[in-house]
C-alpha cells in the first residue's frame, strides 16, 4: 500500500500504521524498559525480582481491562514477595536503614492494596492511572536510593564479614 504524500502527517501516520508499514519500528513506547544502566545493582536475585515487576507494569499498562484485575492481584503478590525478600536480606546484613526502608515498603503495600480494592470492585481507571503514573517513578526512585544503598551494603558485608546465603 502506499500513502500519499499530499496526505497530513498525522494521517499519513495513521493509515501507516493500519497497512503495517511501521512494524519493524515501535510506535507505542513501552511504559517502562529495563536497561543494565539505570537499574541493574549487581545482585542476581534483585535485579532479576526488579525486571519482573518491570514486566507485569508493562504487561498492566497494555492489559485489556478484562484482564487486568488478575495481572493487578499478580503485581501486588509479587510485590509484597519482592520486599519481604528485601527486608530479609536487610536482617542478614544489618542494614542500618532497615526501618526507613522497610517504612517505605510498608507504605507502597499498602497504596497498592487500596487500589486492589476499586480494582476489584471494577475501577479499572484507577489502576490503569496508578500503573502508568505512580508506579514507574516510584520504582525509579527507590530502586536509584534505597534499593541501591541496600545492595552497596550487602556486597560490603559480604566482602568483609562472615559469609551469608
Ligand atoms: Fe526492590
Ligand atoms: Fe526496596
Amino acid at each position: 500500500m502506499t500513502t500519499p504524500r499530499s496526505l497530513h502527517p498525522t494521517w499519513r501516520k495513521r493509515l501507516q500504521q493500519r497497512s503495517g508499514m511501521h512494524v519493524m519500528k515501535r510506535e507505542t513506547p513501552v511504559l517502562i524498559e529495563w536497561d543494565e544502566q539505570s537499574f541493574a545493582l549487581g545482585i542476581e536475585e534483585m535485579d532479576a525480582t526488579h525486571a519482573e515487576f518491570i514486566d507485569l507494569l508493562n504487561q498492566l499498562d497494555t492489559a485489556a481491562n478484562s484482564a487486568f484485575p488478575a495481572l493487578f492481584t499478580r503485581l501486588v503478590e509479587h510485590t509484597r514477595t519482592h520486599f519481604e525478600s528485601e527486608e530479609a536480606r536487610m536482617l542478614l546484613c544489618r542494614f542500618p536503614a532497615i526501618n526507613e526502608h522497610t517504612g517505605e515498603h510498608h507504605r507502597v503495600l499498602g497504596e497498592l492494596n487500596r487500589i486492589k480494592k476499586r480494582v476489584d470492585r471494577g475501577l479499572i481507571s484507577f489502576g490503569r492511572m496508578y500503573v502508568r503514573e505512580g508506579l514507574p517513578q516510584w520504582f525509579r526512585l527507590h530502586a536509584a536510593t534505597m534499593d541501591s544503598a541496600l545492595a552497596g551494603h550487602w556486597m560490603r558485608h559480604q566482602s568483609s564479614g562472615p559469609k551469608q546465603a
